[in-house]
């Protein structure tokens, strides 16, 4: 199993986080998560993407939801209000930072590798993991954290692994991101240099006058196949279900959810 993909996912959201020294506003989040705040400051989109992950992992109120791969806690802002307790993980550490001085009152943060979970056999009611799973360079890591997932999740319970890129629909995402890209830059002017992206270059860098200047670490979206995720769930006798992502975002068509349920 190839494990670059893993350092090169840490210190792209961490040094996106790392930047972000106050309370975080809307646009850090979305810089944080890797999001166009052009798009997702909309918050009648924002509100579309939480409900329908809500709806089609059937969250209510009295549920322990885990979140994997929360970064800054873009998604937890909609999730943490409508469960009984959130916790958030994430590999990139200093992403959980900001996720906790956004201040929600049942929700906890913690540093976790995806793949190796030290949360408890059965502990939750309730898992998803969204717009992560194009970090994973091939489908062994993907496995490797649906299996943790899974053994995380109580019998009964519901996972949602979500915003898939779908293998097959790949050269049409991409002309998708290039359309959406001059879209927003028409109506919004281009990409706004936002508070996270002002470069601070740490005391020990600049040492001896050495560094100067920096390159922007860099990430790779990943994508899959539906049917790699029903054998997987088949051979975890999961009953899965393959859905679509919510309709105005850009990529619809071009990307799915996964829903497994677990068996009381
Ligand atoms: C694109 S962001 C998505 C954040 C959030 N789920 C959302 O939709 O806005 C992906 C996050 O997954 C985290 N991540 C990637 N690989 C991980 C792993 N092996 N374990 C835990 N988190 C991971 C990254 O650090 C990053 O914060």
């Amino acid at each position: 199993m190839r494990t670059d993909w893993k350092e090169a996912a840490r210190l792209f959201f961490s040094d996106r986080a790392e930047h972000v020294v106050e309370a975080p506003s809307l646009e850090d989040l979305c810089w944080i998560a890797g999001r166009d705040p052009r798009l997702w400051r909309d918050s009648s989109l924002f509100e579309e993407m939480i409900e329908s992950i809500l709806s089609q992992l059937e969250v209510s109120k009295a549920h322990r939801l885990l979140e994997v791969g929360c970064a800054g806690g873009f998604l937890a802002r909609g999730l943490a209000p409508r469960c009984r307790e959130y916790v958030g993980v994430d590999v990139a550490a200093p992403t959980l930072e900001v996720a906790r001085r956004l201040g929600l009152p049942n929700a906890t943060f913690l540093c976790e590798d995806a793949t190796a979970l030290r949360l408890s056999d059965a502990s939750f009611d309730r898992v998803v993991s969204y717009d992560v799973f194009t970090n994973f360079a091939d489908f062994a890591v993907a496995e490797a954290v649906v299996r943790e997932i899974w053994r995380v999740l109580r019998p009964g319970g519901r996972a949602m692994v979500g915003s898939i890129p779908d293998v097959e629909k790949t050269q049409e995402a991409a002309a998708r991101a290039a359309a959406l890209g001059e879209e927003l830059t028409k109506l919004y002017g281009p990409l706004p240099p936002a508070r996270a992206r002002i470069v601070r270059v740490p005391f020990w860098r600049r040492l001896g006058g050495r560094v100067s200047s920096r390159v922007e670490p860099q990430i790779s979206c990943y994508a899959f196949s539906a049917s790699q995720f029903e054998k997987l769930g088949a051979f975890l006798g999961a009953a899965t279900r393959i859905l679509p992502i919510h309709p105005r975002n850009p990529y619809f068509g071009c990307r799915f959810n996964v829903v497994y349920e677990k068996p009381s």
